[in-house]
């Protein structure tokens, strides 16, 4: 089969190298990809929300599959245009993708099928909000509705910080359009963990669990990021935990989405906070994670290609989804200065010096080619560094021994992904 990948980051080189494992897999296409894609696919410039460019480079190719990495094409509606024009693509449609594209949309279907998630209102109106705030207890969290990169997350500790949130999301309109309505959402606490799953429309298998490191700095300090590291499986996440997801949120939300008319397939990631009070949703995605990507892939058993078939074809529950026993840590090497502002264009060095037979992967994130052809960071988010171990202690010394040998102007990353005595994280 030729398979078309979209989107540009260490996601989509971590599906791009599962993808090329495929038997059934003869050629890659990635759209636009990076100078790591480039290895093992053939990248074209072509944006990811140029659809009417992709459709006549997928037709012009004949191309079997496209995979959608990113949540921004899935949320615009990319899996309808292609459905139309009668190709063939992974990921859920316009009508369902709305579950990672309006928060207001994925809380109110969450209180109205009792899926457990912290209490909520919505607003439009930012006087609304103001006025709601003078009644409530802090902290709290304000959320644009929209897609904000990760970014549209507020946590207030103070009325007045609340009072600068609703300013920031909805009058100044700092994440766009995304702050036309707004979240105001009860703060929980407890240990976060993310669950990837593959849904075909009916049933929904999930995949090993992850934990993602989403501030800047040691310490879970600094800002929030898109992800500096992962590690899977979650620690927190365990049997027990497992059932109750499984009979409480996952299936009920597929099952939730088909009711409203909104049938799901592609993946659906869990953002799942586990409360004192039990597990609970903090978002939905509908894509997989980056960084969660880079840890999960590797330990997947399966041949992607058949599942993400299976899930076209509504016959899932034919598949046996694996994952190896082993422990799987990413460590993210940014630009110094992400997620603010970073430069780019140094040169990377040391990525020839990678083995995948130690279990080790590096999976580029932002980088390109320059005129000379020379591999230069083009990101803030750069390289990621994925690596295996029979154990969280050895993968983290596989992953960091690998971090060394990599190399560019301004490198900078977490020294604490995976560390040990951190019982916020059950390690
Ligand atoms: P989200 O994009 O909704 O996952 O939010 C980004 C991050 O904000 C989460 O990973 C949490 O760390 C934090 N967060 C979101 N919602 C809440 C909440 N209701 N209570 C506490 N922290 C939250
Ligand atoms: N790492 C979080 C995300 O991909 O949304």
């Amino acid at each position: 089969m030729k398979i078309l990948i979209i989107g540009s980051g260490g996601r989509e080189h971590a599906i791009a190298w599962k993808v090329a494992q495929s038997p059934k897999t003869e050629k890659i296409y990635c759209a636009p990809g990076n100078a790591g894609i480039a290895r093992m696919a053939e990248c074209v410039n072509i944006g990811t929300m140029e659809f009417e460019k992709l459709i006549f480079f997928v037709k012009e190719k004949k191309i079997d599959l496209t995979i959608v990495g990113m949540d921004a094409p899935l949320v615009g509606g990319i899996v309808d245009v292609f459905e139309a024009e009668g190709l063939r693509v992974f990921g859920p449609r316009k009508n369902a993708a709305i579950l990672e594209g309006s928060k207001a949309f994925s809380k109110d279907l969450m209180k109205k099928y009792n899926i457990p998630t912290a209490a909520h209102e919505t607003f439009v109106d930012p006087e609304a909000a103001l006025q709601y705030l003078e009644n409530t207890k802090f902290p709290i969290v304000l959320k644009a509705d929209g897609l904000a990169l990760g970014k549209g997350v507020l946590i207030c500790h103070t009325l007045q910080d609340a009072r600068a949130g609703v300013k920031e999301i909805m009058i100044d309109k700092k994440f766009g359009t995304a702050g036309n309505r707004m979240i105001i959402e009860e703060f929980m606490t407890g240990p976060e963990v993310s669950v990837l799953s593959f849904v075909d429309g009916k049933i929904v298998k999930t995949m090993t669990s992850s934990q993602d490191y989403k501030r800047a700095k040691d310490g879970d300090q600094g800002l929030n990021t898109g992800g500096m590291g992962n590690l899977s499986p979650a620690p927190f996440y365990t049997r027990e935990v497992d059932e109750f997801c499984q009979k409480y949120i996952f299936q009920s939300t597929v099952d939730a989405m088909a009711a409203e008319g909104r049938v799901y397939k592609g993946i659906i990631f869990f953002g799942l906070m586990l409360t004192s009070s039990g597990p609970k949703v903090l978002e939905y995605n509908a894509r997989f994670g980056d960084p969660e990507a880079q840890v999960v892939l590797p330990r997947m058993k399966n041949d992607i290609i058949e599942v993400i078939e299976a899930c076209n074809d509504g016959i899932l529950d034919q598949i046996n989804l694996q994952f190896t026993e082993e422990t799987a840590v990413c460590v993210v090497l940014t630009s110094k200065g992400y997620p603010a502002s970073y430069e780019k264009g140094f040169l990377v060095r040391g990525l020839d010096n990678f083995l995948e037979k130690e279990k080790c992967y590096v999976f580029h994130a932002g980088t390109k080619f320059n005129e000379k052809g020379d591999i230069v960071t083009n990101g803030g988010r750069v390289l990621s560094v994925s690596a295996l171990g029979e154990n969280l202690k050895l993968a983290r010394k596989n992953a960091y021994k690998a971090v060394k040998l990599l190399d560019f102007d301004n490198k900078y990353f977490r020294h604490d992904i995976g560390k040990a005595n951190n019982s916020e994280r059950g390690i």
